[in-house]
């Protein structure tokens, strides 16, 4: 085994305490996702969906990695094959830990996009005061760089690369309720890779892996690591 590929979501960020998105109610932080995740949610109300991405922003900053990202961090400097981590979290804790073989395929609520001249800039303050691009300098074109529903995931190219030589392919913390996401375990399995989840429950893709670990990311994820590690040639 060379090549490992791995997926995250919300789940192994739920014990930084951040939220995942399909919580017992539904609602993503008292929202419905439609209504504040989508391209036509911020051109109906920009103000909310600013203040919404505002307060994640704050959340996320106040957030700290927790041993599930610290244990992928350390399979990234200690593994000697291919590695890549594919994020679907907005957060920043997988490279807070230290990881940096990893791309966001959803974005990052720490970028701002100008919607004006198409920069991209770290952004930690507020965007709901419509401040000014730091590169043109238009007032109230930034928007959150991140990849709402109806738009296209970032760096896919790449992922589906990464997935055709991928040896192993690891799912951690996400419901496989959102494609394209959710057919990468599909993807690597057909190129002939392993497939191991790692979740809290049962997901909607459980069915499409080999094999499907339950319990808590924290616990799961630094278990495997050791495990992998130990084996490495
Ligand atoms: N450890 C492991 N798994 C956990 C934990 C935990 N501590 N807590 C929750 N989970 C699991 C849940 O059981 C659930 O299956 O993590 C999964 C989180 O699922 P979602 O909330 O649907 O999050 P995710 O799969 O990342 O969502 C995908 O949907 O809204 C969009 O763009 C958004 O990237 C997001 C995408």
């Amino acid at each position: 085994m060379h090549n490992i590929v791995i997926l995250t979501g919300a789940g192994i960020s739920a014990e930084s305490g951040l939220r995942t998105f399909r919580a017992d109610d539904g609602l993503w932080e008292e929202h419905r996702v439609e209504d504040v995740a989508t391209p036509e949610a911020f051109a109906r109300d920009p103000a909310l969906v600013q203040r919404f991405y505002d307060a994640r922003r704050e959340q996320i900053r106040a957030a700290r990695p927790n041993p599930a990202h610290e244990a992928l961090a350390r399979l990234d400097r200690e593994w000697d094959g291919e590695l890549l981590i594919v994020t679907q979290n907005i957060d920043d804790l997988h490279e807070r830990a230290g990881a940096v073989r990893m791309l966001h395929m959803h974005g990052e609520a720490l970028s701002a996009w100008c919607t004006a001249c198409d920069a991209r800039h770290g952004w930690t303050g507020t965007l709901g005061d419509a401040p000014a691009c730091p590169s043109c300098a238009a007032e109230g074109d930034l928007r959150p760089d991140i990849v709402w529903f109806g738009e296209m995931p970032y760096r896919m190219e790449e992922i589906f690369a990464a997935l055709g030589r991928a040896d192993l392919f690891v799912s951690i913390g996400t419901s496989g309720a959102v494609y394209p996401a959710a057919g990468f375990v599909q993807e690597a399995a057909a190129h002939g890779s392993r497939t191991l989840e790692l979740n809290l429950e049962r997901s909607q893709g459980s069915h499409l892996f080999e094999e499907t670990r339950l319990g808590s990311a924290s616990e799961l994820v630094p278990r495997w690591v050791d495990e992998v590690l130990s084996a490495q040639p």
